[in-house]
């Protein structure tokens, strides 16, 4: 049975926790691609709440076994944490396996995200301060330490003496900050964490492929979202992995034709977390509206999401890059009770109509959305539970999007919790 990816196809947050935990009922294994703990994850599961970073959404079931890809940056201590965290509340986590070529988060990238940030001032990123970029610099300039070389003390050390120096040399003299301590870090990762994550690091490129091969069902799970990518992203606004569709197979070791179904995670409107370009982006009593009503605030990080109108130029993109089989919308329910809701069209750009994303960025910082604008509605979605629950106009605000994007929607969000869900066209 081939592959189901699940993708964000704006800037992150659409939700993708709570669609992944849907879709995992059905699951033998769910395998997080690319990413770290800079994703945040909420699946509320009978009015509990859950807050994954790590873990793949599957672990919530004891049917699935929750895989980390090689495309993964791990900081071993958080991946614990977790675990502590999900065990105290009674979630079973001895299925857990993590790719042994997955690369480590290290103390200094902590230190040198936070440094890189600091120096570029008001050009910063806004990243999430995890160590991401730098874990996944380290990885291409192949200096990275990886997830099996917990298993390997000499050749740890071996690594780690020549990172540490670099590292240290970097920290202070070009961003004048205090030097690292090499005993200090070899000893946490190799007395305090080697000996906890050693029994879950394993071939992970096998264990899909035996799935596969064995007709099982299999997800893989994007973190972040399209417009985040590094190459399709806008960059260098983006994270420094790919999430899009194809990472999914460079993330977990499998080819373009084991894949069989995308689905791109919108949620109804738009938001974005950090710095970077934003068309339909919302001020004042509206997006205040949006932001308390759809708690839009990082489930890690605490910070204020950007709202904006739904965007299908955007939309469409993702759908070409992700080739994206299906669209499953979330947060639908936040919309309720407005006048009138809007959906970005094309753009307009120096007297231009624009169906297509610019390819040079400037342009796109200077852009002004063309609207379709659809009557609102005032019902309560939360209880929904098919079609025929939807009001008229909320249902031609789904038509509408499918209508510009091209792409059928087969879930639509309307609450939190697991069950709140309807199956538009599936
Ligand atoms: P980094 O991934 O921490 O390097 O951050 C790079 C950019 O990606 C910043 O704009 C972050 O706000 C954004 N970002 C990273 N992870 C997420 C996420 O899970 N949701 C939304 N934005 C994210």
């Amino acid at each position: 049975m081939p592959a189901t990816v699940v993708v964000g196809t704006q800037w992150g947050d659409e939700g993708k926790g709570k669609l992944t935990d849907l879709l995992a009922k059905d699951m033998r294994l769910v395998v997080r691609y690319q990413g770290g703990h800079n994703a945040g994850h909420t699946i509320v599961v009978e009015g509990e709440s859950f807050a994954l970073q790590l873990i793949p959404s599957g672990v919530l079931y004891s049917h699935t076994v929750p895989v980390i890809g090689n495309g993964v940056v791990v900081d071993p201590a958080v991946l614990l944490a977790e675990c502590d965290m999900l065990e105290a509340r009674g979630v079973d986590t001895s299925r857990l396996v993590v790719s042994g070529n997955a690369h480590l988060i290290m103390p200094y990238h902590y230190e040198i995200d936070r440094a890189t940030e600091r120096a570029l001032g008001k050009n910063a990123l806004g990243t999430t301060k995890r160590g991401i970029g730098p874990a996944y610099a380290d990885k291409a300039a192949r200096i990275g330490l990886r997830v099996q070389d917990l298993l390997d003390e000499k050749i740890f050390r071996e690594k780690l003496e020549v990172v540490v120096r670099e590292k240290n040399t970097m920290l202070a003299k070009v961003y004048n900050r205090l030097s690292l301590d090499l005993e200090e870090i070899s000893d946490l990762y190799l007395n305090e964490l080697a000996p906890r994550i050693s029994p879950m690091i394993g071939d992970t490129v096998s264990i899909v492929h035996e799935a596969l091969d064995a007709g099982e069902n299999v997800m893989l799970e994007g973190a972040q979202a399209t417009f985040l990518d590094l190459d399709h992203g806008t960059y260098p606004f983006v994270t420094s992995s790919n999430p899009t569709a194809g990472g999914a197979c460079v993330g977990t070791g499998i080819g373009p034709r084991d894949i069989s179904r995308v689905v791109g995670i919108a949620k109804a409107y738009v938001t974005r977390v950090g710095s970077g370009p934003f068309p339909t982006e919302l001020e004042g009593e509206l997006a205040e509206l949006l932001v308390e009503r759809g708690h839009e605030y990082g489930t890690n990080t605490g910070r204020r999401r950007r709202p904006g109108w739904l965007d299908t130029v955007m939309l469409r993109q993702a759908a070409r890059i992700n080739s994206l089989s299906e669209i499953a919308l979330t947060k639908l329910d936040v919309l309720s009770d407005l006048e009138e809701v809007k959906i970005c069209v094309a753009y307009e750009v120096d007297g231009e109509r624009l169906t297509r994303l610019p390819y040079h960025q400037s342009v796109l910082h200077r852009v002004k959305p063309i609207y379709e604008t659809l009557p609102g509605w005032t019902d309560d979605l939360s209880a929904a539970t098919s079609v025929a629950d939807l009001p008229d106009s909320a249902q031609a605000y789904l038509r509408c999007i499918e209508e510009h994007v091209g792409v059928p929607i087969t879930y639509v969000g309307v609450g939190p919790g697991r069950e709140q869900f309807v199956q538009f066209h599936r």
